[in-house]
């Protein structure tokens, strides 16, 4: 297939990528052809043997390969689970958490040591703790809930490098903050109070078993606190690069949510939006095989339209033609809230900061996976 595609004319818009064994997609118009194909799907191989069977009982913990089986992308009650989570993430239920964000986010940067690391001193405790705030969890358990999220991401990440072997120690560290994540999510679903919460209730009754609604919670943290960061620091490496928007966003001239938009356009915290070919087809203008693998490459559909601009500016194209969050039905459940917790950083920071200094040479931003990865965000 690879062969035969590398050796076929492509019309503009697409490349293939021989070193990665896949099919590039950089116009607009063919990664809405993507989006929209039924021959094209999300990555998602319901044929696998034990996929259906894949619930643990009651008192047993998943596995680690079992646990990413669970989530609600990919298992068959996607749509009821998909309805539900939508009707939790929308703009007005966001926008009933700002204020909460903003005040959760000034607490942070008025408690920043002098110097440090923004990624990790800030950034990551602020994105997580006011994702679980969000989500209704008690603030007792933020700080192992905390464990929870590192583990998971770290996994993910292992898996994405192909790792499916796991040491004892792994094994034994992830049956333990699996068993919490149980418990937690049973204590939530008996006594919580939040929209989250509520749709989890009615959602856990399609189950004999409260595993899929833990593995729920553990794959929101996991798809967003992570992307969040990689945004954060994006915008605030950008934001520190130009010596006049920190006092234009202190002084409200300048709207924090347009500036990351607009630096998250430049540079998305994922590099490609992933789908693979399910049944033969020529809807991209050349005959696909299954298997392929497209990468519709997010950072060359969102410049198509326009180039990048100063991000004071703020985002020059509509929002449909920026694809930092995805497009179609598969769009980011969380976009609505990430941009509010994004930009209640970014405005916190420069309110709560203002002689902060970010050298932008210093900063490092790896690009060499599908998620960017902050490596380094030293302020002083
Ligand atoms: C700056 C932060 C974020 C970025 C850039 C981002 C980006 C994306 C993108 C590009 C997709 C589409 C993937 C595809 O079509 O294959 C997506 C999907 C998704 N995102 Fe986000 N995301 C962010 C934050 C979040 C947050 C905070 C949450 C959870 C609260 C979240 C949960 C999800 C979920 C569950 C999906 C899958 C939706 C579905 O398949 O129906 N994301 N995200």
């Amino acid at each position: 297939m690879s062969v035969a595609l590398a050796a076929t004319a492509l019309p503009d818009g697409l490349r293939w990528d021989a070193g990665r064994n896949r099919l590039k997609v950089l116009s607009p118009a063919l990664a809405d052809v993507v989006l929209r194909d039924p021959h094209i799907i999300t990555g998602v191989d319901r044929s696998r043997a034990g996929m259906a069977t894949a619930m643990p009982e009651e008192n047993a913990t998943p596995s680690i390969t079992q646990f990413f089986e669970l989530w609600y992308t990919v298992s068959d009650n996607y749509a009821p689970f998909n309805t539900e989570l939508r009707k939790v993430f929308t703009i007005r239920s966001a926008d009933s958490y700002v204020d909460m964000f903003e005040r959760m986010a000034a607490e942070r940067a008025a408690a920043l040591p002098a110097d440090g690391d923004l990624a990790r001193d800030y950034f990551s405790p602020f994105f997580m703790d006011s994702t679980f705030a969000m989500i209704g969890v008690p603030e007792a358990d933020w700080p192992n809930l905390t464990k929870v999220a590192k583990l998971v991401i770290h996994l993910f990440k292992q898996q994405l490098l192909g790792v499916t072997d796991y040491g004892a120690r792994e094994q034994a560290a992830f049956a333990a903050v699996m068993r919490y994540l149980k418990d937690l999510t049973d204590r939530l679903l008996a006594e919580a109070d939040s929209p989250f919460v509520d749709a989890a209730r009615r959602l856990s009754a399609m189950d004999r078993s409260t595993w899929p609604i833990a593995a729920l919670i553990g794959q929101l943290l996991m798809a967003g606190i992570e992307p969040m960061i990689v945004g954060g620091a994006i915008a605030s490496r950008m934001v520190w690069s130009d010596p006049e928007l920190p006092g234009l966003l202190r002084a409200g001239e300048v709207d924090a949510g347009e500036v990351a938009e607009e630096c998250m356009r430049q540079s998305p915290p994922f590099g490609n939006v992933f789908r693979f070919v399910a049944e033969p087809c020529s809807c991209l203008g050349v005959p696909l095989e299954p298997g392929t693998i497209v990468a519709i490459d997010t950072e060359a559909v969102n410049l198509a339209e326009s180039g990048p601009t100063a991000p004071v500016r703020g985002c020059p194209v509509r929002p449909t033609a920026v694809l930092t969050f995805g497009r179609g039905g598969h769009y980011c459940l969380g976009a609505n809230t990430a941009r509010r917790q994004v930009a209640a950083a970014l405005r916190a920071l420069v309110t709560a900061r203002p002689g902060l200094r970010i050298d932008p040479a210093a900063v490092r931003i790896d690009t060499h996976n599908n998620l960017k990865e902050v490596r380094a965000l030293p302020y002083s």
